[in-house]
């Protein structure tokens, strides 16, 4: 179908790519002198991942990265985020400097230079070096000593080739996951932990945007997930709730790194006494100039006020509203209201969408090596409109990347859940585009114009 003439398109320069994650895709983690991590550890403790999944192969990356590069240039993408393993590159956290490992990266690198591809580059997307968590991990202050000394290695190593950075995924997740919850990796269940594991991964942020300023020419920023929070009544107490739970989800990391500073609730409603009092100088370390932040976008939360703990808030889930397979629900004018509110807060800083996708049941492969996933198509169409509309109320967008370009390994859930514009056969390790690809691939080659055409079933 002819892509509408009346289409509006993107900025110029606008970047299209797609995005994974060093676990999620590598496998081999072992591989060439590299040490574990922490993800490697904890998927290989009996019950903490659906069917007692493991990265050891995932989508065998490690060894196929380089017809995966062929997989992308095929669709035409325009930039791939990737992230680094801290402990492929530096097997004990610090010192030692694994040449294999980084040698990986280079070559990856060079790959899709080569192909016409940006690479954007995650310093890191939770693996931490196991050897690191043995000297306490997020929870030792020197660990932002260490952060900032593993990316000087690959600032040395990469700057040039790669000119757009990110410090850290999406540290409320590292924070709410590993350390209060405990259903991702470390696995720790603390309130008291938690606030020191923020704090830590914030010095960590800062200590690391500063080493880059040394060393690196292009550009650095910070990745967060974001989901807004609506109150499912006007009570007082629903409204307190969602207040608490926006500061505890949505402004504790940017206000952090762009404000210097936390949110009241965290300490007023939300930690207590189990909040510490920080330093100035901790501040003054965390808050960089940032070239760009990455925002990474799935669901919001309708908002009540419940006893959970610590934060004594909860989601409610809609009755009319659709969801997807990891039970989120699917809702654009979300992506859109949050760009405006982060425009509003943080000013305008240049932004990119680093996440968006769905886990959506996928048909298998059919005969003719077709795998039709309308619900994902929808879904990418609606989330890139809702970001044109974002881009039409002023917010400077300067690219989207789906989640995922590969179906992979959903962390705790393992491969049970399939988030990939790729099909991903884990027998074979056959690679097939679905229908999303396909559709993505159009979008990309009209700058965006097609995206309003209508759906092709
Ligand atoms: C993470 C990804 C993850 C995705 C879907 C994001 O929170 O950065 O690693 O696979 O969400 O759950």
């Amino acid at each position: 179908m002819a892509a509408n003439p009346n289409a509006r398109r993107f900025p110029e320069g606008f970047l299209w790519g797609a995005a994974t994650a060093a676990h999620q895709i590598e496998g081999s983690p072992m591989a060439d002198g590299a040490g574990p991590s922490i993800w490697t550890r904890f998927a290989h403790t009996p019950g903490m991942t659906v069917n007692g999944d493991t990265g050891d192969v995932a989508c065998d990356h490690y060894n196929r990265w380089k017809d995966d590069v062929a997989l992308m240039a095929s669709l035409g993408l325009k930039a791939y985020r990737f992230s680094t393993s801290w402990s492929r590159i530096l097997p004990d956290g610090t010192g030692r400097v694994n040449q294999k490992g980084l040698d990986f990266y280079s070559r990856l690198v060079d790959e899709l230079l080569d192909k016409g591809i940006e690479p954007l580059l995650t310093l890191y997307h939770w693996d931490l070096p196991a050897a690191l968590d043995d000297r306490g991990g997020w929870l030792n202050r020197d660990v932002a000593d260490w952060f900032a000394e593993y990316g000087s290695v690959l600032y040395r190593a990469l700057d040039g080739r790669v000119k757009k950075w990110v410090t850290l995924n999406e540290p409320w997740v590292v924070t709410d996951g590993g350390y209060l919850h405990g259903a991702l990796a470390p696995g720790h269940r603390s309130k008291y932990e938690t606030p020191i594991a923020t704090h830590n991964l914030m010095r960590a942020h800062g200590a690391a945007v500063k080493a880059y300023r040394e060393i690196g020419k292009h550009e650095i920023g910070l990745v967060v997930n974001i989901e807004p929070k609506y109150p499912n009544t006007q009570s007082p107490e629903d409204l307190a709730a969602t207040k608490r739970a926006h500061a505890y989800m949505n402004e504790q990391y940017l206000d952090a790194a762009l404000l210097g500073k936390y949110p009241p609730e965290l300490k007023n409603e939300i930690f207590g006494d189990a909040w510490p009092e920080w330093a100035d100088e901790d501040y003054a370390l965390i808050k960089q100039k940032l070239d760009f932040i990455g925002i990474n976008y799935y669901t919001r939360s309708v908002t009540q006020a419940t006893d959970s703990y610590p934060l004594k808030a909860g989601a409610v889930r809609q009755k009319l509203g659709t969801y997807t397979e990891t039970g989120w629900e699917v809702f654009p004018q979300g992506l859109t209201d949050l760009l405006v509110w982060a425009k509003d807060r943080y000013g305008n800083l240049p932004t990119y969408i680093t996440e968006n996708g769905a886990a959506f049941f996928d048909p298998a492969v059919a005969e003719e090596g077709r795998v039709r996933d309308p619900l994902r198509m929808g879904y990418l169409k609606k989330h890139l409109t809702a970001i044109r509309d974002a881009i039409d109320q002023g917010c400077d967008i300067r690219g989207y990347m789906v989640w995922s370009l590969l179906d992979n390994l959903e962390w705790s859930l393992g491969f049970s859940k399939r988030f990939g514009i790729v099909h991903v056969n884990y027998g074979t390790q056959e690679r097939t585009p679905k229908d999303s690809a396909r559709w993505y691939s159009k979008a990309i080659e009209t700058h965006g114009a097609s995206i309003d055409d209508p759906l092709p079933y």
